[in-house]
């Protein structure tokens, strides 16, 4: 089944179909990366870059480095697997253009090579949805950590308002054709959260604008929806974001 799971991620790069330019050239990584921080528009807020220099950062999943390169700018000392030979081969070729240092491996993230009490940080977003068992995944996250030491971890939710859309409008969401796909109502990832004895889970990532539809439904998405979405008052809406985001430290 694992190998389904790289069989589909090296056939569907994540974002890939929103640029034309040559995979592994600057202009390539600069769209993607444009694409990126104005969909999830949260993610830079939230991350904080800046915050993990000088911290030993694993990611796992990091198809083609956007996120790693971010933080890897930032000081951090950064390690990156994926299941994927294709995404880690790109990932490879964008930290050498832009000339930082990372350890990067084709790897599966439920069976991490590394030893204990590893890493200050362990990053992993939009990957347990497609993992064949994600509980594995995070046992290893744990087992990975330093005592004291912080895992990302974002899930997307079960009763989020694109669910909803897409039900309306007939859109498929990104991936749905992926090996596995899975949402997680709260309760189910708080389940999944189980090695954590202490953790918050934030709701995160609201209508923004598509570049990926540019049929009639994307412009009634872009010129309609987003606007009126974004006037509802963020309390009454914060429970249904899209993604759930979560920040756990393992005990020390
Ligand atoms: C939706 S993409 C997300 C990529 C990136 N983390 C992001 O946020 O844009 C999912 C990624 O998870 C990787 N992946 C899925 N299962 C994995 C596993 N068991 N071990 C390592 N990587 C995995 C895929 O190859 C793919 O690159």
């Amino acid at each position: 089944m694992i190998e389904d799971v790289r069989k589909y991620w090296n056939e569907n790069l994540h974002d890939i179909a929103i640029t034309s330019f040559l995979p592994g050239s600057a202009e390539f990584f600069k769209e993607l990366g444009s694409y990126r921080y104005k969909k999830l528009n949260y993610l830079v807020d939230l991350l904080d870059f800046e915050s993990y220099r000088g911290k030993y950062l694993l990611e796992i999943g990091c198809g083609v480095g956007i996120d790693l390169v971010r933080f890897a700018r930032a000081g951090a000392k950064v390690v990156g697997v994926d299941i994927s030979e294709k995404a880690i081969g790109l990932a490879q070729k964008y930290f050498s253009l832009e000339n930082l240092q990372v350890d990067l491996h084709v790897m599966n993230g439920e069976a991490l090579e590394f030893t204990n009490n590893t890493f200050d940080v362990v990053y992993v977003h939009g990957v347990l949805p497609y993992t064949t068992h994600p509980e594995k995944m995070i046992s290893e996250v744990y087992r990975v950590l330093k005592p004291g030491g912080e895992a990302i971890l974002m899930v997307y939710n079960k009763f989020s308002w694109l669910n909803l859309l897409t039900k309306l409008t007939n859109v498929p969401l990104e991936h749905v054709d992926a090996p596995v796909y899975r949402k997680y109502s709260t309760s189910e990832f708080k389940k999944l959260l189980k090695p954590f004895k202490q953790y918050q889970i934030i709701f995160e990532r609201f209508p923004s604008k598509t570049q990926l539809h540019n049929n009639w439904k994307g412009k009634v998405y872009n010129d309609f929806f987003v606007r009126a979405f974004n006037f509802i008052p963020r309390v009454m809406i914060k429970p249904f974001g899209w993604h759930l985001v979560s920040f756990a430290v393992k005990e020390k």
